[in-house]
Formats: C-alpha cells, sequence, structure tokens
C-alpha cells in the first residue's frame, strides 16, 4: 500500500520525511520523476545560474554497472584504510544491494562553468560552496516533492568520494561533479525517525 501525502501540509511533508533506505520493487514513473525534478528546478542558486544537472538511472544493467564501479573503488579505498576484508565484503554488499535495489538513482551532480571568476582562490572557492549550498537546495526541493507524491529516497554521499568513477560509469560529461546518488521508491518499511535538537539549542543568538 502506497501512502498518499497529497492532502499534507508543508510543515507536515518537511517533518514527514525521512531517509529510506530499503525499497519495495514497484516501480516509479517518468512523470513523478520529472515532477521532483521540476521541484529542483526552483531551487535558489548563486546569480541564479542553476548550477546543477541530473543523471537519473532507472534501468538494471545501469545501476548494477554503477554499482559494480563504485564498489570496485569504494573496496580499493576501505582497503587503503587498513579494514579488513570481512568487513569490506559486508560494506561492500550493504552498499551494492542498496543500489541496486532502489527502482530509480538520481545523480545529483555539481556544474560549475557558468559560475563567476575570481583572480584569486579564497573568492573562487566562496564560489563552489554557494553552488554547492544550491545543490543541497535543489536535493532538498526534490526529496519533499518526492515525499509529497508518496514517494521516498535515500541519500548516500558515496560519489562524492568516487566523482570519476560515476563519471564514467554513466558516461557524463567531464563538466560534471557527481555530488551523491539519491534512492528513490516506496518505502519496504517505516524507519525509525532520527530525533532532532530543540530549537532553542540551535538559534544561538536572538536579539
Ligand atoms: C550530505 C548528506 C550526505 C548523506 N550521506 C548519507 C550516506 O552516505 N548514507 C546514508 O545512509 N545516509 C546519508 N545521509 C542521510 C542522513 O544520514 C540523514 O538525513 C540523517 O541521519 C537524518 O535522518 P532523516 O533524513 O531520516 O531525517 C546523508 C545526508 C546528507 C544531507
Amino acid at each position: 500500500m502506497h501512502s498518499d501525502r497529497t492532502h499534507l501540509t508543508l510543515p507536515e511533508i518537511i517533518a514527514g520525511r525521512r531517509s529510506v533506505r530499503a525499497y519495495l520493487p514497484d516501480p516509479v514513473s517518468r512523470e513523478q520523476l520529472s515532477h521532483m525534478l521540476e521541484a529542483a528546478r526552483w531551487a535558489p542558486s548563486p546569480h541564479g545560474r542553476q548550477p546543477w544537472r541530473f543523471a537519473v538511472v532507472t534501468q538494471p544493467p545501469a545501476k548494477l554497472r554503477l554499482a559494480e564501479a563504485m564498489g570496485a573503488e569504494w573496496r580499493r579505498q576501505l582497503a587503503l584504510d587498513g579494514q579488513d576484508e570481512a568487513t569490506i565484503t559486508t560494506r561492500y554488499e550493504k552498499s551494492h544491494g542498496r543500489i541496486v535495489s532502489a527502482p530509480v538513482i538520481v545523480v545529483p551532480c555539481l556544474y560549475l562553468e557558468e559560475l563567476d571568476r575570481y583572480p584569486d582562490d579564497e573568492r573562487q572557492a566562496a564560489e563552489t560552496t554557494m553552488a554547492i549550498q544550491s545543490l543541497g537546495c535543489a536535493i532538498q526541493n526534490m526529496l519533499l516533492a518526492a515525499y509529497h507524491q508518496g514517494l521516498d529516497c535515500g541519500w548516500m554521499c558515496a560519489p562524492l568520494f568516487v566523482p570519476a568513477t560515476v563519471r564514467a560509469a554513466l558516461s557524463l560529461d567531464d563538466t560534471l561533479i557527481p555530488h551523491a546518488l539519491i534512492t528513490v521508491g516506496y518505502a519496504a518499511k517505516d524507519p525509525v525517525r532520527r530525533p532532532r535538537r530543540l530549537l532553542e539549542d540551535l538559534v544561538v543568538r536572538w536579539e
């Protein structure tokens, strides 16, 4: 049974969304995905440049290719960290399973080509930070639009550590920097909700 969340208010959608790491096999339609990407499109961005692009992966062979390429690189990195073979295999299998069993994967990529250029590194770094902040806004819009439609998402940061591998696996242009892997589908079960800090712990000054 899929949840009908179309009647929810914005605060209910914001507080109701949660990360999902296991999905039902039920497919997600192209229309639903378009609705999520449309929400991403309206995110705020530095100078209005929209420094993000999205790769959508729905076909099982493409998901497998992505999971295997990323997994091989990740195994190599975990071995460099000195992790033992059994731990590496467990972590690899968990991550691989999450990617191949998600009905859809969206890979949000940072696209810096149209940002302002500065002669100094400090301001250039600030420009890049703005673009990354904006990518986060676009992703959150997407997560909320998914939740509103009864879908669920999970955020995997792995592409940040292996951007070239993700680019190669999906034949993405060199100008795109994969920043995350968003799994999309219908939750297999309602996950445990992570608590939040009280607002008074977060607001450090109000005068
Ligand atoms: C930038 C970022 C990276 C994240 N990376 C991962 C990840 O690699 N694996 C994972 O299971 N969850 C990841 N998450 C999800 C967080 O663990 C999750 O949002 C947090 O624990 C709060 O839980 P909630 O989303 O259910 O409210 C990531 C979230 C963000 C914003």
